[in-house]
Formats: C-alpha cells, structure tokens, sequence
C-alpha cells in the first residue's frame, strides 16, 4: 500500500480563490482593498526571495502590497518607527516583518511594535502568549503551522484525541504547531536536539509533524503504520544530475515513509505553498475586521 499524497499546492490555490474571490467582494461592496506591508531589513536571499513571492501572491489575489525594505544596518529605532507608521496607515491592515532580523536587533521589541489587529504573521508576543494558553485565542495564529492544521482539515484527518509528535522547537514552526493541535485536544509530544530514543517516540505519532531542518532524518522503522506524516522541512542535497546542482527534500525519507503512512506531504509542493496562502486569508480577515465588516 502506498500512502496518500497531501497536494499541498493544489489546496493553497483553492485557498487562494477562495481569498480572491472574498476580496474581489469586499472591493465591489465596501470599497476596501486589504493592504499587506511586507518589512525586509538586510539582504539575506532566501528572505528576499520570500518577501518577493508574498507580495507577487497579493497582487494576485487583489490584495495592496507594499513593500519596505531597510539596510542590514539599520537602528532598532528606524524598524520600530517604520513598524508604527504602518501601523498609522489606513490603507495598510496587515504587517509582516520578515524574520530571522540580523543579530543586533532585538527581535521581540520589533515584533511588539505591530499593531495587534494588523499581526498577520502572529508573531506578536500577545498573539503567541493566547495561543500558549488554555481557552484564549490569538487574533492570529502564525502562517505555517496554521497551513498544516488547514491541511490536516482539508483532507478529512481527525485531530481529537490523537498522538501528535513534533519534531522540532521553533518559535515559527514546531511550538505554535503544538500549541494550534493541543487546542484542537490532541495528545503532544515534542521532541527536540536532546530527545532519547528519538525513534521510539517518533513511533507512537498517528500525526507526524517533522520541522527540524535535516535532511530526509525520519526512516520508515520510525513511523507507525498509517500514520499521517507532514513535512515541514526544505532542505538543499547536492545533486549533479540537477541543472542548479542539488534538489530539495524534506525532513522525512520521503520514498520509503509513503509505503508506510496513510497520508503524506511531499517537498516541494506540500506545506510550502500553505504559508503564503494562509498569509493571504489572515490579511483578508484583518481587513474586514479593521473596516467593521468581520
Ligand atoms: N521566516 C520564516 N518563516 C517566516 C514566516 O512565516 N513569517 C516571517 N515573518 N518570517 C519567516
């Protein structure tokens, strides 16, 4: 038996239809089109390239996007005070400051900057403090991990009550990940750089979340039978069969891990295209809240 393939990138151009139809709506009804305000500071190129496909995305679907781009060097008082100005701004209803920030800015004041009704990534620290806890939700909860519970949603996978695993304890993946699936009454486990018997543990999930960053790290004698299993991870192997010179892969061996799973997401093409896609419905959401129409 081989497993399921997640079409991650056939349910985010739903979703996008979804949000392009709604905006599309919004524009004829009420005369609002939802802004998006994409912050860069530096010049890392995998955060320009994702920067750039975010707001090529907006214009798709209608949404405003305007882009703000500030040097490496730049103060911490220059990101806050462009973070408020946005904040300012009516045409503008969603805020997203690109992370990782460069080293000498600090991080979480930036984040604390952004007006709580325009934190569409859900990184503010309010935001991420009502998803930590019981019977309090964020006004939004970060793109990625919401793009795996809408996937998990999408194809019908019950949540309740199952073993979820996670691997990996980032604040953009693997902890709001598990916080979003203990909300929807999961059992968590997360597992991290200093977990025993990593496989063993890995073993009990009947929902598999692999966000570590390490390529193809999860065997087939470490998934149970039918499990569900998504791959967060986009890894770079080098290979000199490819024109670029490497192909990308996941956390997870996937050729092996689909004879064995129930479900399975494939990289690239899995949760990749989601984040963007969630992204998108969270500034459609922040417009109509903003404009009373939510
Ligand atoms: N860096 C990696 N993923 C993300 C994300 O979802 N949002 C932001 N702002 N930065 C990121």
């Amino acid at each position: 038996m081989s497993a399921n393939i997640i079409d991650g990138k056939a349910i985010a151009a739903t979703i996008q239809e979804e949000v392009s139809a709604e905006v599309a709506t919004l524009k004829a009804e009420n005369d609002v089109v939802p802004g998006l305000a994409t912050v860069l500071v530096g010049e890392d190129p995998a955060s320009e390239t994702y920067v750039r496909m975010k707001q090529r995305r907006c214009g798709e679907v209608g949404i405003h996007s305007v882009g703000i781009e500030l040097p490496g060097d730049a103060t911490q008082e220059t990101v806050e005070s462009k973070v408020r100005r946005l904040n300012a701004d009516r045409s503008i209803h969603g805020i997203l400051v690109q992370l990782p920030l460069p080293d000498h800015l600090d991080e979480e004041r930036v984040l604390s900057a952004i007006d709580l009704q325009k934190d569409v990534d859900g990184f503010h620290p309010v935001n991420i403090g009502r998803l930590a806890m019981k019977g309090r939700d964020p006004l939004f909860a970060p793109a990625t991990p919401s793009g795996i519970i809408e996937l998990l949603d999408r194809i019908g996978v019950a949540i309740e009550g199952r073993e979820a695993v996670v691997l990996g304890r980032s604040n953009i993946v693997g902890l709001p990940v598990s916080m979003l699936l203990l909300k929807r009454n999961a059992t968590i486990t997360i597992c991290h750089s200093r977990t025993q018997d990593l496989r063993r543990v890995v073993k009990r999930a009947d929902i598999l979340i692999a966000a570590v960053g390490r390529p193809e790290m999860v065997r087939a004698d470490w998934v149970k039978p039918d499990a569900v299993v998504i791959d967060v991870g986009i890894n770079r192997v080098e290979d000199p069969s490819r024109r670029r010179g490497y192909r990308l892969v996941g956390d997870v061996a996937f050729d092996t891990v689909k004879k064995i799973a129930s479900w399975i997401t494939p990289v690239p093409g899995g949760v990749g295209p989601m984040t963007i896609a969630m992204l998108l419905q969270n500034t459609l959401i922040a417009a109509k809240r903003i404009e009373g129409l939510g």
